[in-house]
């Protein structure tokens, strides 16, 4: 597929988001704001409507609408382990957020560790990434290394990432990419690195999940989080991990609850309606893989490569299109990968700071024409703390494949006139 046959696929896909025809201030919305959370399209909104209006139950009882609702749960999972590559439903889970649910398996996998133990974080990070395993190597007297960047292009330093392994390591925690500058990170090499000296590895992929195929199998992690608010569902975070870890490991969790996976792991009654959501984002996704090739039989994993395949291409041009235009503006400057010659390494999140406008003016000056953007350090603390940035942080521009070339040339514009 072109890329002209691409961006008439984005216009005919823009119909099925209700939110994108908003007007603020007499104009279209321009949602610069994905990394923040996706606006969703409409089978997701009528999935939620449709669970509660038709299945709304608890789980595991012997009457219709529990047992319809436990059959869209099931759905729900197998779709989960199509998103991640993963093969296994019982080894995914749901829970309030990624937050939430790292909190909860740093607390089981702190339970497993001694003094002396170390665990490595990054300072590329979010800090839903580095936080959950700081206060659990607290907890459990382990020590914590943190891997450091290259200044110049905001990606991991791998030979700091190295020096930091040995044998006392438990744990590398690690994002797929940044959500603040956009690159991607080595994943597959970091997991490997991490299982030479004995460590387990956790993957947070919230970021990576609207812009590229999330391949478990191909990564080689022990665990990995994302959000379904970041890749165009609702707000509710999902979790993988490991069989043996999962069915080894000891959650905090309630006496009478089960100890079968993935349940011994899902604290309280969940949050169906948008688990719901969760299955017709994912849903909406393959879809859209199967009219890019048109293929309609493509089972869901086929059709949700071919869907990111489609995405990466249209992103990847959108990004060149922004970073091109932001390099001819004097007053900008771009933290993150630049080079068009790499583009695979990054993702079409961009982040700027103004020579004369302070982040938050800028966003605030952005809205007045529809142009949402986000501003500060989006979470991603140690990043802004490293390049000496806060407390004003970043302006962050985040494309997804419902942007358009349209929405950059507005935005590049309205920088030009700041
Ligand atoms: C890279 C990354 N990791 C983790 C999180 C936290 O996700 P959640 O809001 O689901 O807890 C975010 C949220 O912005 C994120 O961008």
């Amino acid at each position: 597929m072109t890329l002209m046959e691409l961006g008439h696929q984005v216009t005919m896909l823009r119909q099925q988001f209700p939110s994108l025809s908003r007007l603020h201030r007499g104009q279209p919305v321009a949602y610069l704001d994905g990394p923040a959370g996706t606006q969703v399209p409409q089978r997701v909104i009528d999935a939620i409507s449709d669970y509660l209006s038709h299945r709304n139950a608890n789980h595991g009882g012997l009457f219709a609408t529990s047992r319809e609702s436990d059959a869209m749960l099931d759905e729900a999972h197998r779709a989960a382990v199509d998103l991640l590559g993963a093969g296994d439903s019982d080894c995914v889970y749901f829970g309030p957020n990624m937050t939430t649910l790292t909190f909860a398996l740093s607390r089981a996998l702190a339970r497993t560790w001694k003094p002396g133990d170390e665990i490595v974080v990054t300072r590329l990070d979010h800090d839903a990434n580095v936080t959950p395993w700081v206060l659990a190597a607290k907890d459990a007297d382990a020590t914590v290394q943190y891997v450091d960047f290259h200044r110049q292009d905001c990606t991991l330093d791998m030979d700091d990432l190295r020096s930091k392994l040995s044998d006392r390591t438990r744990l590398v925690a690690v994002g797929c990419a940044s959500n603040s500058t956009g690159n991607i990170n080595p994943v597959r090499e970091i997991c490997a690195a991490a299982h030479q000296v004995g460590a387990l590895a956790f993957l947070d992929a919230v970021h990576f999940a609207p812009h590229a195929l999330i391949d478990i199998a191909e990564f080689g992690c022990d665990f990995l989080a994302c959000s379904a608010y970041k890749f165009f569902g609702p707000h509710i975070g999902i979790m993988w991990g490991r069989r043996e870890l999962l069915e080894n490991l000891t959650p905090y969790k309630l006496r009478p609850a089960t100890n079968e996976l993935p349940g011994k792991w899902m604290t309280g009654t969940q949050n169906h309606e948008c688990i719901a959501g969760v299955l017709a984002a994912i849903d909406y996704l393959a879809d859209l893989g199967r009219d890019v090739v048109s293929d309609q039989t493509l089972d869901r994993r086929s059709a949700l490569s071919a869907s990111y395949k489609a995405v990466g291409d249209y992103e990847r041009s959108l990004v060149a299109r922004l970073l091109a235009g932001l390099e001819a503006n004097s007053e900008v400057k771009v933290w993150g990968i630049t080079d068009p010659e790499r583009f695979a390494e990054r993702l079409p999140t961009v982040s700027i700071t103004h020579r004369r406008l302070r982040p938050i003016e800028i966003a605030e000056r952005l809205d007045q024409k529809g142009i949402f953007v986000w501003h500060g350090n989006y979470y991603a603390l140690q990043i802004t703390e490293t390049l000496g940035l806060e407390p004003d942080g970043m302006v962050r521009i985040g494309l997804v494949h419902y942007n358009t070339e349209d929405e950059i040339d507005r935005l590049l514009l309205a920088l030009n006139a700041l």
